[in-house]
């Protein structure tokens, strides 16, 4: 079977951290005012500690950077602990020389979402566009929070959580009720814009969902399917994430 899409396996965790940073930096060294296209969740963090380390030790500039952040809990003010906001903000933006003006995250608390949404996508536009956009993957497939359904939004909008998500997402707050059910994403025609595309995987439960994004039908069911629909995207998976994928 052809597969499109550029596969690197490393062997565990820290080298798939370590090499998505080196693609990150290398990116921002070609091109000092890249648009970066940001996610969260657990499988980035350690990429984003290497990128620190980089920057501590003058190996990349984040001075004229762009940032423009996947996914936001809906009503999650950005002081909130588990808001994507104050993850950003702890894990990479405080550490690094990225000016405030230059990060965007959509607003989970503004008053008119649509609006919210629709200058979203005009700022990533006026922006020049993403040209490199990390992404983690949800265990069904989701990407940014756009989860498998009939059919994926292209922009930026209001999303419901499926069961799943918000079971996988309950690890991180006390009681079941305080997961947000709803959250604001960029949408995947937005994702599928961007110049360049890495994804990253770690551990055994992404496994299914890496074998169906690389092997599987192109589906509204596994939303990371259809990044076989775009020319330049590359996997960065440790092992256990890649265990499932057949030649
Ligand atoms: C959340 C985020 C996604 C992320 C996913 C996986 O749902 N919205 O952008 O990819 O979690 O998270 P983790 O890396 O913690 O497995």
């Amino acid at each position: 079977m052809v597969k499109l899409m550029r596969i690197i396996v490393e062997e565990d965790y820290q080298s798939m951290s370590k090499k998505a940073a080196l693609l990150v930096a290398g990116q921002v060294l070609l091109k000092a005012d890249t648009v970066l296209g940001l996610a969260t969740g657990s499988t980035p963090l350690g990429m984003y500690k290497e990128l620190v380390r980089m920057y501590q030790e003058g190996e990349v500039d984040f001075s004229a950077v762009k940032t423009f952040n996947l996914d936001e809990y809906y009503l999650l003010p950005p002081d909130d602990l588990q808001s994507y906001h104050y993850f950003m903000q702890e894990n990479f933006f405080k550490h690094i020389n990225i000016r405030a003006e230059n990060i965007h995250l959509p607003d989970g608390m503004a008053a008119d979402i649509e609006e919210e949404c629709m200058q979203y996508e005009k700022a990533i536009e006026a922006s020049g566009g993403i040209d490199l956009q990390v992404l983690g993957i949800g265990e069904n497939g989701h990407i940014g929070f756009n989860e498998p359904a009939e059919s994926l939004n292209v922009y930026t909008g209001l999303v419901n959580l499926t069961e799943e998500t918000i079971k996988v997402n309950s690890r991180f707050f006390s009681s079941m009720e305080e997961v947000p059910q709803k959250a604001l994403t960029v949408g995947m025609g937005t994702i599928l814009k961007a110049r360049r595309i890495i994804l990253l995987a770690s551990g055994e439960k992404k496994a299914k969902a890496i074998r169906d994004t690389v092997c599987g039908q192109v589906t509204t069911q596994v939303p990371s399917s259809f990044l076989q629909l775009h020319p330049d995207v590359t996997l960065i998976l440790d092992q256990a994430a890649a265990s499932l994928i057949v030649d």
